[in-house]
């Protein structure tokens, strides 16, 4: 089995895992669209998380991990639990070099008809409202930085998550 993470799971998996690699889903677009009220955020001022929509003809990148059968139930019930606002769980191909490298992985999705969904707004606007953010996980911030440090470590330009950054880190002197 399978799970493929491409946002706070690339840089903070937190389970065990037999073997992980990095791939792509195809027809995918990453985007901050997604409102958290438990992790980045609070009920009434969310943070901004990421979530896929389709986008035909965009690759996303992220990281696959392989779990083992005896803890797999228990992982499962951990990530329903950390990915509860909004999140439900899907199956994708995941994809490297042109060619399927996993056949079916997990991933956790936040549709537009969440009750958590934000959608769309201009970067500026994100990004004031990443920095003016924090929940029970910390700053919204970090997650964005987090984020794209951990993309550009992997070698993978992603444009909304990378702008997105610079803006954060232009406004927030300390990580500048
Ligand atoms: C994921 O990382 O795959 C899901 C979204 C998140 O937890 O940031």
């Amino acid at each position: 089995m399978w799970i493929f993470g491409y946002g706070s799971l690339i840089w903070r998996p937190d389970f065990p895992y037999l073997d992980k690699c990095d791939g792509y889903v195809r027809d995918w677009g990453r985007y901050f669209y997604q409102g958290s009220t438990d992790h980045r955020g609070v009920p009434g001022a969310p943070g901004r998380v990421v979530t896929l929509l389709q986008e035909p003809g965009s690759n996303v990148w992220g990281r696959a991990y392989k779990l083992e059968k005896s803890v797999l139930d228990d992982i499962l019930r951990k990530l329903d639990h950390r990915e509860k606002d909004g999140y439900e769980r899907h199956e994708v191909e995941v994809w490297h070099n042109e060619e399927v490298v996993i056949e079916s992985a997990l991933v956790w999705l936040a549709g537009p008809s969440n009750p958590s969904f934000l959608g769309p707004a201009s970067l500026e606007d994100i990004a004031s409202q990443v920095l003016a953010s924090v929940g029970p996980s910390g700053p919204n911030d970090e997650y964005v930085l987090n984020l794209d440090r951990a993309l550009r470590e992997m070698g993978v330009h992603d444009e909304h998550v990378a702008n997105l950054a610079e803006l954060v880190r232009t406004h927030d002197p300390e990580d500048a």
